[in-house]
């Protein structure tokens, strides 16, 4: 096996190369190893694997080689020292969060966040005794009163889903060190290309793979990347022991999707701005969030955090639930589901889907209207879509 990795390589390269571990074969491809564990030459080999005294791959529930390649990929590409592999977004955050707690301890979040994340921190975070507060990611002075002696984590997602509000991760990492906390970023809108939040100074980055880095549609699959230390101190065990574990399989799919990511991410950012301008000011629409757009709500930050803005817009259609699904059942080309980040071009109305198990005072509070759906742009030629958009939009 080799390895290459070269750091000095700019993100596109690193998609295509980083990571990959050849066989004697030599294949051209990144080898798809479907296998549940491995064989020693010798009892005492077995032995000297388990203790971690020689290296080697021991058993795919925490190690292979197609994990490997797909961690070592994605590591290379955030500016990570280590990253671990999972079988969804949704077990990254879990595991990222439940191996940095324990009764007793407390976490600050922006309470907006996508509908399981929230569930994960004020639900189920509370069965085991940990106590959580959400915050307006917005306001700083939210974030520092929240604390508590008892605080270890703050937890944000930035963009957040639905409503694409930008968070200043240096400002919010800066008063999470202050308090002896550690912040995890969940980086799915911003994208690995658009946004480092380790360089910012969070100390962690999940993502859910299911959505760009796959791409198109096939797998689900999560990421959790930090330094080496908190790595082995807060995500190796929990990974290794609980089992929440990536399928090599899915690994494999989702190291052919980072070699086209740049290339997509970059096209339907373009007609993400190109479909936001097309419907701001449209007289069915009441609002519209777009963090390439200077009339942002947090522009300022957008500017100095994110190198590009998005492949998702959200926008309030007039006439409540009833103005959405008129809009929605008007489409043609667009599809209508709860997922993003696709080559095809996808359309969600939260709160019937992703947001559905909060109260409509919550929702309120969150600027998550019955009319408000969130775009996801993908592959196809924008004219084709900003002319599905607008004819449905006839329909309200
Ligand atoms: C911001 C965010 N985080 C995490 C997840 C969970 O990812 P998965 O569906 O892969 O579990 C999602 C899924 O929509 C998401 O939008």
């Amino acid at each position: 096996m080799s390895a290459f990795a070269p750091k000095n390589y700019r993100p596109e390269t690193r998609l295509v190369h980083a990571g990959i571990q050849r066989s004697e074969f030599k294949e051209i491809s990144e080898a798809l190893f479907l296998t549940q564990a491995y064989i020693y030459d010798s009892a005492e080999e077995c032995e000297a694997r388990f203790s971690g005294k020689i290296p080697g791959y021991v058993y795919s529930r925490y190690s292979n080689p197609t994990m490997s390649m797909f961690e070592q990929r994605m590591a290379a590409l955030e500016g990570a020292e280590a990253a671990r592999s999972t079988a969804t977004g949704m077990a990254a955050v879990t595991a990222a969060l439940m191996g940095q707690v324990k009764a007793g301890d407390h976490v600050v979040a922006a309470k907006a966040l996508f509908g399981s994340c929230r569930y994960v921190i004020e639900d189920w975070l509370g069965r085991f005794g940990v106590t959580s507060t959400l915050v307006d990611g917005a306001d700083l002075k939210q974030w520092k009163n929240a604390v508590t002696k008892n605080t270890k984590v703050f937890f944000m997602e930035t963009p957040t889903n639905p409503t694409l509000e930008v968070y200043d991760i240096a400002a919010v990492a800066d008063i999470a060190h202050d308090a002896g906390a550690k912040l995890t970023v969940d980086n799915v809108f911003a994208t690995p290309l658009y946004q480092s939040p380790l360089a910012l100074g969070a100390d962690c980055v999940v993502y859910s793979a299911t959505k760009h880095i796959d791409g198109q549609g096939r797998v689900l699959g999560g990421v959790i990347l930090g330094s080496e230390k908190f790595i082995m101190d807060h995500v190796h065990q929990v990974i290794r022991q609980t089992g929440p574990s990536l399928s090599p399989f899915n690994a494999w799919v989702l190291l052919k999707g980072l070699e086209t990511l740049s290339v997509r991410v970059e096209r339907q950012t373009k007609t993400a701005g190109l479909v936001a301008d097309a419907l701001a000011g449209h007289d069915k629409i009441s609002r519209l969030i777009y963090p390439g757009r200077k009339d942002h709500p947090q522009a300022d930050v957008v500017a100095t955090q994110m190198k590009a803005g998005s492949t998702l817009v959200a926008f309030e259609v007039k006439g409540g639930k009833e103005g959405a699904f008129r809009f929605l059942n008007g489409l043609k080309l667009v599809g209508i589901t709860n997922n993003l980040g696709d080559a095809k071009s996808l359309i969600t109305h939260p709160t019937t889907t992703t947001h559905q198990r909060l109260t409509p005072a919550q929702r309120a509070e969150l600027g998550i209207g019955d009319g408000l759906v969130r775009f996801s742009a993908g592959l196809e030629h924008p004219d084709d879509l900003i002319e599905d958009l607008l004819t449905a939009l006839e329909k309200v």
